[in-house]
């Protein structure tokens, strides 16, 4: 991939090889939101009503914003701030704006959950080089809180892991991050494929299918999260998708790359899902609340379960590994749009302003690092912000996923559907896909469904009260 900055729209931009487009994208929009987030989401949410809001909101708002992002990014080669002023004016800039500060909360507190797991790889070595024994296996829970509560472990991981985003941003992203890619995301792929033939031999598979498949009871809250999740999972609403939409060859077709990284997003979903709800059915219905409880299944009762597999030790590292990796392939996103703001519209070095926005996310992220329980303040002070998501990182996450995503993306439905021609909108989206039948459907999503929808969420959320967590 090229992400050399340089003039927005000049060669030495450089665009990406065949493919490029898909795996980059496909490897910013996997990352922590599948693995981590939508599994709790949807356990807490009532199963199965989640996934079908969550996949008519992927459907009805997720391609076609997507589909947005990727024809402004193209059609401008440039960066969001500079895409949207090129093709809107001095207002619509503020749009790449608001983008850019998003990019920066979300980044500075994805990469403290990132952060864990280097220490799960590091504690995964080490069972599999001395067994995992069943003594393991009852602590495994409380071993995770009390690295929770580590503010040292927890900032140096942080640390760690925002220096590795750097490294790669600073190296070019153009050999490494694509041949990397290419490689972890089937090896991903293929570990989860195991771990769901594996759950389909237990007694717990069928029950957990239906709890994730047959709808259940959801609220509006549950409706709420189901939208704010499909932005945060597929990468909008912040111009990391407009980003690699301006490295985006014009022989390629927006709607089928897009329909694609879409697609994978969501099977990834689901298949951590059913591997996760499986481990929830397998325990007593009085325990499971505390199974379905944000970030607890994927760093405590997994590596039992991946230890009883055959290849168990060779499996377990592996496995966050590549959610490490899927981890790093979206914090890569994160920083590319920030960093390359500064290179294009500052004119700064991409060492310098490597450096510089990484130590200062890294910084930002210190307070969410430290707001699980090493900090008193940090931990449970916030709730006036987020009701009763009271840290400091759970506010972060409420913020950018429920409000400020939402927001960059109905103004981007706005300005796609209604402020840029039909004409114009209809050349850009057929360049490299021929004609294209659906260019009504789509605007039409982008004018009404789009704004209709996402203006309803916000209003709720403010004026009804409808609260989250
Ligand atoms: N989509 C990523 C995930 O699901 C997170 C992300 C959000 C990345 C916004 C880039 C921009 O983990």
């Amino acid at each position: 991939m090229a992400a050399t900055g340089g003039s927005g729209g000049s060669k030495a931009r450089g665009t990406f090889g065949k493919m490029g487009f898909i795996l980059a994208a496909a490897g910013s929009a996997v990352g922590l939101g599948n693995l981590w987030k939508f599994p709790y989401m949807a356990h807490r949410n009532g199963g199965g009503a989640f996934v079908l809001v969550y996949l008519v909101a992927v459907l009805l708002l997720g391609l076609p914003i997507m589909m947005a992002e990727i024809t402004v990014g193209r059609s401008t080669a440039s960066n969001p701030v500079r895409a949207f002023r090129r093709l809107g004016g001095k207002w619509w800039s503020l749009v790449g704006w608001l983008g850019i500060g998003t990019g920066f909360i979300i980044l500075s507190y994805y990469s403290v959950v990132a952060g864990w797991t280097i220490e799960y790889v590091g504690k995964c070595l080490a069972w599999s080089a001395q067994g995992f024994t069943k003594a393991d296996a009852a602590k495994v829970g409380s071993d995770f809180m009390a690295f929770l509560a580590r503010g040292d472990k927890q900032v140096l991981y942080h640390g760690i892991f925002m220096a590795l985003t750097a490294g790669v941003i600073i190296f070019g992203v153009k050999k490494g991050i694509e041949a990397v890619t290419k490689v972890l995301m089937p090896a991903l792929f293929l570990i989860l494929l195991l771990l769901v033939a594996v759950a389909a031999t237990t007694s717990s598979f069928l029950p957990a299918l239906e709890r994730l498949f047959l709808p259940g009871k959801i609220g509006a809250r549950g409706i709420l999260e189901a939208v704010g999740q499909a932005f945060f999972s597929l990468s909008l609403g912040m111009g990391a998708m407009l980003t690699y939409g301006s490295y985006m060859s014009r022989k390629e077709s927006v709607p089928r790359s897009a329909a694609m990284v879409c697609g994978l997003d969501t099977l990834v979903a689901l298949m951590a899902s059913v591997i996760m709800f499986t481990i929830i059915m397998g325990v007593p219905p009085d325990q499971r609340g505390k199974f379905g409880a944000s970030s607890v299944i994927l760093f405590t009762t997994l590596p039992e379960m991946l230890y009883n597999l055959p290849l168990g030790r060779i499996l377990a590292p592996s496995f966050y590994l590549l959610v490490g990796f899927a981890a790093l392939t979206s914090t890569i996103s994160l920083l590319e749009v920030l960093v390359s703001w500064f290179i294009d519209d500052l004119g700064w070095k991409r060492s310098f302003a490597t450096v510089t926005v990484g130590l200062a996310t890294f910084a930002m992220g210190v307070p969410s690092a430290l707001s699980f329980g090493s900090n008193e303040f940090l931990t449970s002070r916030f709730a006036p912000l987020a009701p009763k998501a009271s840290g400091f990182f759970d506010t972060f996450d409420y913020l950018a996923a429920n409000f400020l995503l939402p927001i960059g993306g109905l103004l981007t439905a706005i300005f796609v559907g209604w402020y840029l021609s039909s004409a114009f909108t209809k050349k850009e989206v057929e360049e490299g896909h021929g004609p294209f039948r659906l260019h009504l459907l789509w605007k039409t999503l982008l004018r009404f469904v789009c704004p209709g929808a996402i203006a309803w969420i916000l209003y709720s959320v403010v004026f009804q009260g409808v609260k989250f967590n």
